[in-house]
């Protein structure tokens, strides 16, 4: 795209469903900047309801292909918010019309998807951003900011957690029940989250995976609870634990970092030090922010400098990777009971 031409970055969304919404939140929120000029899904309603929601005047489309067509150079980036089997065939159509991408998490569902779209990401020279909204999480960026400051010395152990109640009624015969549709259980949708936290945190690469599964309460094909154990190139170990089937004791979200002189945790927009020799943890109040807006407004602001994402195809297809290798060595579904 062309900035000296066209001040704002025109984009479309594919997927007008539930999480749409907070990134039409942040299309709004950059009026300077963005334009959602197209919205595509096979639902008339949430086509209407997130037309509604953008000020009505988005050119509504039923087939992603067509809308590519159709738009041509009027379109320069699309945000996909699809069910996770069909990322991989809209980002492959979308990178071949030459269209910048923000693609909500997973990248895919299997690596042989992922390493075809790194190629075509590749190939075709777009710029890509994997939605990983809470690395724009305020306790995530501060923790990161002062790990790399050396605040609590060399990195040890990690933890990284997302743990809510689903309640039964919300996943049962949805496409997140399948695992055709879904392409794995909870770990794959919601553990992305704290994978790709853990792994930011780590700023190292993985060499092992382990993990365990289970299916508590959730009639889903997939697991619903799963504990992954990481290892990292530079020594360093972590942990995930990630469910539809329980809570955290604070908050859904939850970051620890032990290092050698000092450890950091939190949730949200706090973070807590404790340096190594203190007896009484520093509170650190941040700025709360809502990340699914922010992180839209960043794609645009990169769309037009052209910098790449602190995550793009790669880091994504490596959090897919460890997924898929917790699954394995977990025994993948099979060690579980049947479905509820
Ligand atoms: N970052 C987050 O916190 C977060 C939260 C929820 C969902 N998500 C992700 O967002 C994506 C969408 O999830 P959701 O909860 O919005 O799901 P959803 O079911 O609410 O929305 C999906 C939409 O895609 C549409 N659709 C299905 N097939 C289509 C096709 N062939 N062409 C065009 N449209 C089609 C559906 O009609 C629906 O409107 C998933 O990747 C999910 O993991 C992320």
């Amino acid at each position: 795209m062309d900035s000296a031409v066209s001040p704002k970055v025109h984009l479309a969304i594919i997927g007008a469903g539930g999480i749409s919404a907070e990134h039409a939140q942040g299309i709004l929120a950059n009026p300077g900047l963005a334009e959602c000029v197209a919205l595509c899904d096979v639902s008339d309603e949430n086509l209407q309801k997130r037309n509604e929601q953008l000020g009505g005047g988005c050119r509504l489309f039923h087939d992603w292909r067509t809308m590519l067509a159709e738009l041509g150079d009027g379109l320069d980036a699309v945000d996909i918010c699809l069910p996770h089997h069909l990322h991989a065939p809209a980002i492959t159509d979308v990178a071949r019309a030459g269209k910048d991408v923000l693609c909500e998490k997973p990248l895919c569902t299997t690596l042989a998807e992922a390493d075809r779209l790194v190629e075509v990401v590749r190939e075709t020279g777009v710029l890509y951003q994997s939605a990983h909204n809470q690395l724009f999480m305020p306790c995530v960026v501060e923790a990161k900011k002062r790990i790399v400051a050396g605040e609590i010395g060399e990195v040890r152990w990690l933890r990284s957690q997302d743990c809510f109640v689903n309640p039964v009624t919300v996943l049962k015969d949805k496409w997140r029940a399948s695992l055709k549709t879904q392409g794995g259980g909870e770990l794959i949708d919601t553990g992305y989250h704290p994978t790709y936290r853990l792994l930011h945190l780590a700023g190292s690469e993985v060499v092992g995976v382990r993990a365990s599964m289970a299916r508590f309460t959730q009639p889903i094909e997939g697991e619903d609870t799963a504990s992954v154990q990481v290892r990292f190139a530079s020594g360093a170990i972590g942990e995930i634990l990630t469910s539809w089937s329980m809570n955290n004791p604070h908050g859904s979200h939850q970051i620890h970092v032990a290092g050698s002189t000092g450890q950091l945790w939190g949730s949200h927009h706090t973070l807590w030090l404790l340096p190594d020799g203190e007896k009484e943890p520093r509170q650190i109040d941040l700025e709360p922010v809502q990340t699914i807006p922010a992180q839209v407004g960043d794609f645009v602001r990169r769309v037009r400098s052209r910098e790449r994402p602190l995550h793009s195809v790669e880091e994504g297809r490596t959090v897919l990777d460890v997924i898929v290798r917790a699954t394995t060595d977990a025994d993948g579904w099979q060690a579980l009971a049947k479905p509820l």
